[in-house]
């Protein structure tokens, strides 16, 4: 007998918490994860999903900030653990602690913050495999387009618009650290998005890299 959860479906209105938990205890069970164990906590995100539901349309998660780009925010549509499983399965708990390891007893260390943080988001941008070596990867982070490089071991990331007139970096000639635009030859230091050109760095971002995933972290995104 096939067990699976049914497929996501969107919440209507009128759903309620006991139908939210219903739906998802079941479907995290099914990537080893179940429902944080203090269930005071458990209830007060999924009442806050149900707010945001209503005054949204979805389930959004209450912990994380939305792009505005809807292929980007479906990604946070709770519960978001298909999309984040190597790196909930690392922190044993979901970005709010909603949802804790099937292994962690007690709910009570795992239990996150529950409002929108203000400052910087980590975003998965990538694995380190499919950057190429000494080649760039263009990858969108809501409205931001941007070029991941990677030399070694290290990746850097930098704003891919050249501001000489919006040539891709990502698709740029790689050599040490540095990046020519293949439109009319700028060049960028990867490391810092320095060009000798006055007034015209591109903006970088600092990368992490956890069981082959590279991490960026980018600015609140203005909604
Ligand atoms: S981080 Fe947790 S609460 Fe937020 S959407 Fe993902 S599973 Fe739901
Ligand atoms: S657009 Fe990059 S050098 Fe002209």
């Amino acid at each position: 007998m096939n067990d699976r959860p049914a497929p996501r479906r969107r919440f209507a209105e009128g759903t309620t918490v006991a139908d939210l938990e219903a739906y998802m205890v079941p479907f995290v069970r099914h990537l080893g994860f179940k429902l944080n164990t203090e269930r005071e906590f458990a209830h007060e995100v999924l009442q806050s999903e149900i707010e945001i539901l209503d005054r949204d349309g979805d389930v959004y998660c209450p912990c994380r900030v939305r792009t505005g780009d809807p292929k980007e925010d479906i990604k946070i549509i709770c519960p978001c653990i298909p999309f984040y499983l190597e790196q909930f399965n690392a922190m044993r708990k979901c970005w709010c602690g909603l949802f804790i390891r099937e292994d962690v007893l007690d709910g009570a260390e795992m239990m996150g913050v529950i409002e929108e943080p203000e400052g910087p988001i980590e975003v998965r941008a990538a694995h380190v495999e499919d950057i190429a070596a000494s080649r760039g990867l263009r990858v969108k982070i809501g409205k931001r387009e941007i070029a991941l490089f990677r030399t070694g071991n290290e990746v850097f990331a930098l704003s891919n618009l050249c501001r000489h007139a919006f040539g891709p970096l990502s698709e740029g000639y790689v050599e040490g650290y540095e990046v020519m635009c293949p439109w009319h030859g700028w060049r960028y230091d990867i490391r810092t998005g320095h060009t000798d050109h006055p007034n015209a760095d591109v903006q970088t971002h600092p990368v992490t890299v956890r069981d082959g995933v590279v991490f960026v972290t980018v600015p609140k995104p203005t909604e």
